[in-house]
């Protein structure tokens, strides 16, 4: 009987149906009353009783077997009949959300790609600095008051360890490990000890320029920051650089754009002047080409270093700077489409 039992099992493993009939009709072979199973039980009343616990066992698991295996072969074929009842192929699909990216970083790439147009590369330097890189080697005198706990944050009590507040320091990293010509920007986080307002906000972006070579001169700086204006805020956009003064450039300068939103006729963004400040830039101070023994005799270069909050603001008209760092899908939402 155990190899009656065996033998049917075996069988079973290897039934295939090809359409739901079929395996219907299996069912029946197997499992229905006259099937072959039942008659293994019948034979099973005939057995000597000490054998009936074996073989009684061993049929239970048979049966359970054919059971799923039948539920298996039928499987294949509900699915498809199931589908073709209950699925109206003619409705749309279940469309996936896509992401969009954050309007800063739309406008960072944008303007890494128009400097990559004039041959600039790109390099970052690290968030946590030291005193040298953010403002001793930068020309900053010791009394300066950006060096201030009111400006800084200071990460510890080491006040060599602190957070930069404006990605300069960058360039000393670069002239330090790299050799003249170089031509490269610095797009990063820096971070300022600010009350947070509508128009300030303790950590922001900035993106800053090098320009070192022989024979760089302020026309040349003056050319790239036309060029850029243009390429960012549109080709009627007309430049001024206003005489300023950082510690590590010299001359130093700020430079305005037209107002793209009334194109210089007076609106509440320029606040009726026809005029919006979007950059800082100068000369490089020779005494910073020294502290990053580049040969100050040999080459002179430009930097200049901008707010990408300040630029985005302008392109789209964002009124509040809180608004990048709140992370609102509602705001964030209305960039999906532009990158
Ligand atoms: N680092 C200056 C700032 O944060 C900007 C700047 C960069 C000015 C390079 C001149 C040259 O305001």
């Amino acid at each position: 009987m155990i190899k009656k039992i065996e033998e049917l099992r075996k069988e079973i493993e290897n039934l295939q149906a090809e359409t739901a009939e079929a395996a219907e009709q299996l069912r029946i072979k197997y499992l229905s009353k006259k099937g072959a199973v039942s008659k293994l039980f019948d034979e099973f009343k005939t057995i000597p009783n000490e054998q009936k616990r074996d073989v009684g066992q061993a049929l239970n698991t048979l049966k359970t077997f054919v059971k799923d295996r039948i539920i298996i072969l039928k499987e294949g074929f509900s699915n498809s009949e199931s589908e073709s009842v209950d699925m109206d192929l003619t409705l749309p699909g279940i469309s996936f959300e896509l992401g969009g990216r954050h309007p800063l970083s739309i406008v960072r790439n944008e303007i890494i790609e128009i400097f990559a147009r004039l041959g600039f590369t790109v390099a970052e330097g690290p968030e946590i600095e030291d005193d040298w890189h953010v403002f001793s080697a930068l020309n900053f005198p010791e009394e300066h008051p950006a060096r201030d706990m009111q400006d800084t944050f200071f990460i510890a009590q080491n006040p060599d360890v602190l957070l930069r507040t404006h990605t300069s320091s960058v360039q000393v990293r670069e002239m330090e490990k790299t050799k003249p010509p170089i031509r490269t920007i610095f797009p990063g986080r820096v971070f300022r000890n600010e009350a947070i307002s509508a128009r300030a906000h303790c950590i922001f972006h900035q993106v800053e320029g090098l320009f070192i070579d022989e024979d760089v001169s302020f026309a040349d700086l003056k050319q790239t920051l036309l060029y850029f204006a243009k390429e960012m805020f549109g080709e009627e956009t007309k430049i001024r650089l206003r005489p300023s003064y950082f510690p590590f450039t010299e001359p130093s300068a700020e430079m305005d754009i037209s107002c793209s939103l009334c194109g210089g006729k007076g609106c509440n963004v320029c606040k009726y002047t026809g005029w919006v400040e979007i950059l800082g830039c100068g000369m490089v101070d020779p005494n910073v080409l020294e502290n990053s023994n580049i040969d100050n005799k040999k080459y002179t270069g430009f930097a200049f270093g901008m707010g990408i909050e300040r630029i985005t603001m302008l392109r789209y008209q964002i009124k509040d700077i809180r608004l990048f760092f709140e992370n609102d899908i509602r705001f964030l939402n209305q960039f999906k489409s532009v990158d």
